[in-house]
């Protein structure tokens, strides 16, 4: 018993220590997104300090890249109508920009 519970301690502490590196993950200050229309060049950090919850754009929980779903899983909406959704709607609320050469500034590809 006292061997299971000094396990049981153990494995616990592992768990806390992952999950704090998870937590303290704040992803690529910088991040391009490749696109058609021209490469957008996202100031994750920037946005990071501009929107309290990282929830808002990381609805299925913190830190999981959105094309590992969007654009590859069938019930998720397809990447351009995610990422539009998501940037384009907080821009007109928040007086960010709304213009496609704004957020497509790079090249096609
Ligand atoms: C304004 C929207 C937005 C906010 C707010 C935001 N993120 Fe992100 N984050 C993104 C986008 C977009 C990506 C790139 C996703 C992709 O490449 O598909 C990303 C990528 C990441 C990645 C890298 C994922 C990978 O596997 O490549 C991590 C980690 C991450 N974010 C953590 C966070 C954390 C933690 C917070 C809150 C402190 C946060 N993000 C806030 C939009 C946001
Ligand atoms: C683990 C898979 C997964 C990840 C990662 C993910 N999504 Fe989603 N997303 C979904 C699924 C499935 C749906 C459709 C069901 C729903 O609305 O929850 C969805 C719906 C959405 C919608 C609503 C679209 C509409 O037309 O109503 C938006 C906006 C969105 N996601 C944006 C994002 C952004 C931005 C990211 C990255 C910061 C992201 N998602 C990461 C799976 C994911
Ligand atoms: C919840 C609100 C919110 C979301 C979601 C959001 N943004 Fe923004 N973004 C802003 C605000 C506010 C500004 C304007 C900041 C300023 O002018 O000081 C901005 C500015 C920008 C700029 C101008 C350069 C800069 O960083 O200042 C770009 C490019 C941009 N956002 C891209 C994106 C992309 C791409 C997404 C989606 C992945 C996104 N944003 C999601 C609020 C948001
Ligand atoms: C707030 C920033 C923003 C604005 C404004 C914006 N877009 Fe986008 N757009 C994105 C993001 C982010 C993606 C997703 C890129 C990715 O999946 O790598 C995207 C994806 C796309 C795609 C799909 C690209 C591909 O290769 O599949 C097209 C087409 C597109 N946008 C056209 C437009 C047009 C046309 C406008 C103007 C009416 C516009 N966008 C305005 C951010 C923006």
């Amino acid at each position: 018993m006292k061997k299971f519970i000094t396990l049981f301690v153990a494995i616990a502490m592992v768990s806390i220590a992952a999950m704090a590196v998870i937590a303290d993950d704040k992803g690529p200050a910088e991040i391009k997104l490749p696109a058609s229309m021209g490469e957008i060049t996202f100031n994750h950090a920037a946005h990071q300090g501009r929107v309290a919850d990282c929830k808002t754009c990381h609805h299925q929980g913190e830190g999981t890249a959105c094309r590992s779903c969007h654009g590859i899983k069938s019930d998720a909406p397809k990447a351009k109508k995610a990422f539009h959704a998501t940037c384009k709607g907080c821009h007109k609320e928040q007086n960010g920009p709304t213009k496609c050469k704004q957020c497509h500034t790079g090249p096609k590809g």
